[in-house]
């Protein structure tokens, strides 16, 4: 055990981008704070993550850490289903005066990480939390060991858990690693990174007999593809002709441009909110407090709503004493967190075929799909949830 704990206001738990972004934004208040990860820098910024940047998410970015999601970031002014043979487009400018943005989130790592070097105070990675202790007192803990294997203990005014999907942080919260409101689906995506060039301008889902396929894109070099698979797949078990096969039997219009495949994963889908988002000083928040499955791209974009609900009830905390929005912040929270959850399982359970579908449920699905695209309604709807909901929070633009 080290002799002497660093101290600290706000101790968190994850360096992926709702830790790094509350640090950010309470390094803007005046407000200190400690990063912890087991990862290295290097293995954070350079493992390639997925990234739909919401309108008001880009906005966020761009304001309080580094407008490279406008620079760098591709613009995406819509998003195209294909079904049934043909190829239906959500118009988001024309239907909500929105976009999104291509801009994955190990770059937005890479801005939040400078953003936090230049302030002066890198994260500790390769540091392994292995506990969070008296999170009923006013000096929570965070308690774990270094690479090197000594130990160390940060203790703080408030511990926050951003630890991601196999949050430490939520056993002081919900006594448990599991404990939360939970849906397992019965299918998983088989994914691929591909040295090619885009395929497609816009993202492309695709609901046909074999299932679900979606066309993403990480730059113009390289591809992300996804097709439905049995969660039990091994991924090596999948040569690259099926690969193509399958990817290719999605799309109803474009010869898919192909090149090496150089990854290849099997994501499984659940949906998860913890019972509690605080309990005592420890607070959840992003993949800690809820899990999405990935078709509504909604992961990154709903953490940093809890980030900001959590900054502004910090400051008001360290500002005057008062844990009055400390106490509201969960129910704050919660309030998108469910929105998110529905329109990710909405959008996952229309697109996808489950393995157990009968004749009845394929047409159904058929029925929403051509209900979704033939009304501007509903278009409408899709497409404010989307490109992003507001955050409806202040306190984070200074
Ligand atoms: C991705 O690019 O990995 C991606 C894009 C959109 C989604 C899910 C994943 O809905």
């Amino acid at each position: 055990m080290p002799t002497q704990p660093l101290r600290t206001q706000v101790g968190i738990l994850g360096a992926g981008p709702a830790g790094l972004l509350l640090a950010q934004l309470l390094h803007r208040a005046g407000i200190d704070s400690i990063v912890v990860d087991q990862r290295s820098r290097e293995d954070i910024e350079e493992t390639v993550k997925a990234g739909i940047v919401e309108s008001p998410a880009a906005e966020v970015l761009a304001t309080t850490v580094s407008d490279r999601v406008y620079r760098d970031g591709a613009k995406h002014d819509g998003i195209a289903f294909h079904f049934d043979g043909q190829a239906h487009r959500f118009d988001f400018q024309d239907l909500v005066g929105r976009s999104v943005y291509l801009y994955p989130q190990h770059e937005v790592l890479k801005d939040l990480i400078a953003a936090r070097i230049d302030a002066g105070v890198a994260p500790l990675f390769e540091h392994t939390a292995t506990s969070v202790e008296d999170a009923d007192s006013d000096r929570p803990r965070i308690v774990g060991t270094t690479a090197d294997g000594s130990g160390f203990e940060i203790e703080a005014d408030v511990v926050v858990g951003a630890d991601g999907s196999g949050s430490i942080a939520r056993i002081p919260v919900v006594g448990s690693q599991q404990g939360g409101f939970f849906r397992e689906y019965p299918f998983a995506w088989y994914g691929v990174l591909v040295e090619a060039p885009p395929s497609s301008e816009e993202l492309i889902y695709s609901r046909s007999e074999e299932g679900f396929v979606l066309i993403s894109s990480r730059n113009r070099e390289v591809q992300r593809m996804y097709f439905q698979c049995d969660p039990a797949t091994d991924p090596a078990s999948v040569s690259d002709d099926e690969i193509w096969a399958k990817l290719q039997a999605g799309v109803t219009t474009d010869e898919l441009k192909r090149g090496p495949i150089f990854r290849k994963d099997v994501l499984r889908f659940r949906s998860f909110v913890a019972h509690r988002l605080r309990h005592g000083r420890v607070f959840l928040m992003g993949d800690a407090a809820h899990t999405v499955p990935p078709t509504g791209a909604k992961g990154m974009n709903l953490a940093i709503s809890d980030v900001l609900w959590l900054n502004r009830a910090l400051r008001e905390f360290f500002g005057s004493g008062s844990e009055t929005l400390l106490e509201s912040y969960e129910t704050d929270a919660l309030d998108r967190i469910w929105k998110a959850q529905h329109f990710s399982y909405w959008m996952t359970t229309m697109l996808h075929i489950a393995p157990d579908a009968s004749d009845f449920d394929r047409r159904r699905g058929l029925g929403e799909l051509r209900l979704v695209t033939g009304s501007r309604a509903a278009q409408e709807y899709l497409a404010e949830a989307y490109t992003g909901w507001d955050y409806g929070v202040d306190g984070w633009r200074d």
